[in-house]
């Protein structure tokens, strides 16, 4: 594995590999990597002949009040990894190689609507953040598929969006969750939680699947389910962000005619922010 900080670096040996008809499977992450970023580097090496991963912690996507000083950062424990996995080359870009001109001077991929609502209502700018350092990464790698968590529903569909409206000739694949054993879904700011907290964490899974059977048993219904479904959040200790159930091509509010729907949460445990969701359809 190739271990590159620079732009011209990477542009190098990437061409190098496309000489040679080689297909570019690229992941982005933070790192901090753990089982859910491991799945996606699987999925990449499963589908394309080299895998490029990118840590890079972007502050442009993190908020006044949010978590940047304290996002945790494990570099040795991330090569180590991914040296079982077969990666070509990990990319670590600075900040400087990421944003030359600085972060105010940075010119921002905003994608409309899907970024307005939830997550983009609850963290203003942070999508905006996530386009805009993802648009520049993949112009720098210029892969020919991404892959992308479905653990971050929206951030997934935020992407094919933008890929979609900027004629971007980029794959975008959805990875399934990975979670721990207790149905947790795996995360870098679990690490934040106690060992109380972490078994109590568990509920948020379980709690969506009743929510999303209770939609499949009264074929709808969905508001009284949602309510329903923050109550029991708040009866067990959460502080309840957001429960709703969405349609899943857009996570605009079903129509009666859409069946491929999704229910997804954001959920506060103590200080940590937690976010799922489970896709399913109504027959
Ligand atoms: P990060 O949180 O490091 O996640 C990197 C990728 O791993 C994302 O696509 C995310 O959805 C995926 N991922 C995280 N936990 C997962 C899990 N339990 N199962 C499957 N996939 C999981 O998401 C970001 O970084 C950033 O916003 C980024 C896209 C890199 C832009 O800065």
């Amino acid at each position: 594995m190739e271990i590159v900080t620079q732009e011209a670096e990477l542009r190098a040996s990437l061409s190098a590999f496309r000489r040679s008809g080689l297909s570019i499977g690229f992941v982005p992450t933070m790192g901090n990597l753990h089982d859910g970023h491991l799945s996606l580097v699987e999925s990449a090496a499963a589908q394309c002949d080299r895998v490029i991963v990118s840590v890079f912690v972007n502050p442009m996507q993190f908020g006044e009040i949010e978590d940047l000083e304290t996002y945790p950062n494990t570099p040795e424990e991330d090569e180590q990894a991914l040296l079982q996995h077969d990666v070509a080359i990990l990319y670590r870009p600075a900040l400087e190689d990421v944003y030359p001109s600085g972060i105010d001077s940075q010119t921002r991929v905003v994608v409309p609507e899907i970024t307005e609502i939830l997550e983009g209502k609850s963290r203003p700018g942070h999508f905006t953040g996530v386009a805009t350092v993802v648009n520049r990464l993949f112009n720098q790698v210029q892969p020919d598929a991404a892959f992308f968590g479905k653990k971050d529903y929206q951030q997934y569909l935020l992407i094919r969006k933008m890929v979609l409206d900027l004629a971007m000739d980029i794959q975008i694949v959805g990875v399934e969750t990975v979670r721990h054993e207790n149905g947790l879904a795996m995360s870098s700011r679990n690490s934040h939680l106690s060992g109380e907290q972490f078994k109590q964490a568990a509920e948020l899974y379980r709690l969506l699947k009743e929510v999303a059977v209770a939609c499949c048993d009264d074929n709808k219904k969905t508001t009284e389910h949602e309510e329903k479904g923050i109550k029991q959040l708040i009866k067990i200790g959460f502080v309840p962000d957001y429960l709703v159930v969405r349609r899943q091509q857009d996570l605009r509010t079903p129509e009666d005619d859409d069946v491929n729907l999704i229910v997804l949460v954001a959920a506060r445990l103590g200080n940590t922010r937690l976010l799922d969701n489970f896709e399913f359809v109504l027959k």
